[in-house]
């Protein structure tokens, strides 16, 4: 593989905080329903061992964002946070505008703690919103209902965070579009600077997916889909992924480093990283071990797992990530951050063209209105022979 050696990639850093105090029936997250106090201490000098034997892998690269998810890290004490974050500044390189985010359950914040949170050094929120319909929170298994979802918006203003971010997803349980529009607007009516507007799916080792609830109707999650767009559009949040809305100047960063093919250090239990090593020519992801048992056991290694991406999958592992992105990437970060000349796909590119489902821009990769709609079946062509198109799953929130 001829990586560039001239285009050092973006760094970005993930920690993981695997508990929740209760597991919600649609989640496949690695998260752990909590029993009694959390091991917070020992926790967070785990994540700190865990990224000291990760830095000769990074040495002397900077890092851009990191985003502590989970899970729900906000069940972790203001000290705890703080304590990770300066262990990380201590011993990474860091940009000095770092975006900093942290994932925060509307039951777990009482009044005061995100003001903490900011103190230690979060500049970005995640709050888990879902919805504000009560009916549907409890069908969903939330342990918060409206009430606790607005004033999270409202405590994350007075705290003073100039941007976060609300996750909310539509197509619920007998939900119709009156319903999902309502929880737009409210949501937007609380001036969040970004929002995230997942359509809920039915995951593999989930509750739903032993006993799944009755979901809308494909008509209707389209015309939920096509009015959700429109609304948040009137509204200044401009989509710039699949799921992801930000007004001007509010795009989180640490995704789009995902979207972007950038590289990133996973910590934490279940944690993924991906990285490339210019020296040895190589793309590989890591996993850390999953269950937090396991993770915490001093006498076994954090990592469970390194695979070197295949040459032959980079274009689609490409693929995947940029084709989320509405603005697309410049067709050059294609062999920089793969490695891999653009030759490979020239054919597979103008295949797209010609159906109308990438842009004809040649400087861009970019999916036209209609590649943004179907895009499973822009991916599709990119997918190699032996790959199953289960690896197709571009609704699916980052993580
Ligand atoms: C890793 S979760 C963490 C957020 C936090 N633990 C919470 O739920 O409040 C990130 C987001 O993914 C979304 N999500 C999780 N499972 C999903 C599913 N099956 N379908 C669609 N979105 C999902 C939810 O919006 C959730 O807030
Ligand atoms: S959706 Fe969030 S709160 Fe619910 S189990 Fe998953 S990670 Fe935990």
């Amino acid at each position: 593989m001829n990586f560039d050696f001239h285009s050092p990639l973006p760094l970005a850093l993930y920690a993981h905080i695997p508990w929740c105090v209760r597991k919600c029936p649609y989640c496949d997250f690695n998260s752990h329903e909590k029993s009694g106090a959390l091991p917070e201490d020992a926790y967070v000098d785990a994540l700190i061992a865990d990224l000291e034997q990760d830095l000769p892998r990074v040495w002397g690269r900077r890092v851009t964002s990191v985003f502590i998810g989970g899970g729900t890290p906000s069940l972790f004490s203001p000290e705890a946070i703080d304590r990770l974050l300066a262990a990380v500044r201590a011993r990474l390189i860091c940009q000095p505008d770092m975006e900093i985010t942290l994932e925060a359950n509307p039951g777990t914040v009482e009044a005061g703690r995100f003001a903490e949170f900011r103190a230690a050094g979060v500049n970005r929120l995640s709050i888990g919103v879902q919805s504000f319909d009560d009916d549907k929170l409890k069908a969903l298994g939330r342990i918060h209902g409206r009430d606790q979802a607005i004033r999270a918006a409202e405590q994350a203003h007075a705290a003073g965070f100039k941007t976060f971010n609300l996750d909310l997803m539509h197509g619920l349980p007998g939900q119709d579009l009156a319903q999902a529009m309502a929880d737009l607007e409210l949501a937007m009516s609380l001036k969040p600077t970004h929002l995230s507007w997942y359509q809920l799916t039915l995951e593999p080792n989930t509750v739903f997916a032993k006993r799944p609830p009755v979901l809308p109707e494909d008509e209707v999650l389209w015309d939920i889909q096509e009015a959700g767009w429109a609304k948040m559009a009137e509204n200044g949040y401009a989509q710039y992924e699949v799921s992801a809305f930000a007004q001007e100047g509010h795009h989180c960063r640490h995704n789009a480093n995902y979207w972007s093919f950038g590289d990133y250090l996973g910590i934490g239990a279940g944690a993924h990283g991906k990285l490339t090593d210019l020296q040895y020519q190589r793309a590989y992801r890591t996993t850390k071990k999953k269950n937090p048992k396991d993770y915490l056991d001093p006498a076994k290694p954090f990592l469970a797992e390194e695979v070197d991406i295949a040459p032959r999958e980079m274009p689609f592992e490409f693929m995947l990530n940029a084709l989320r992105l509405n603005a697309g990437l410049p067709i050059s970060l294609y062999s920089e951050r793969s490695g891999l000349p653009l030759a490979g796909i020239a054919p597979v590119l103008s295949k797209a063209r010609d159906k109308g489902l990438l842009d004809a821009d040649p400087s861009l990769i970019k999916p036209t209105e209609t590649g943004h709609r179907f895009l499973n079946d822009l991916l599709e062509l990119f997918l190699p022979d032996n790959l199953p198109k289960s690896r197709i799953i571009p609704i699916a929130p980052a993580r």
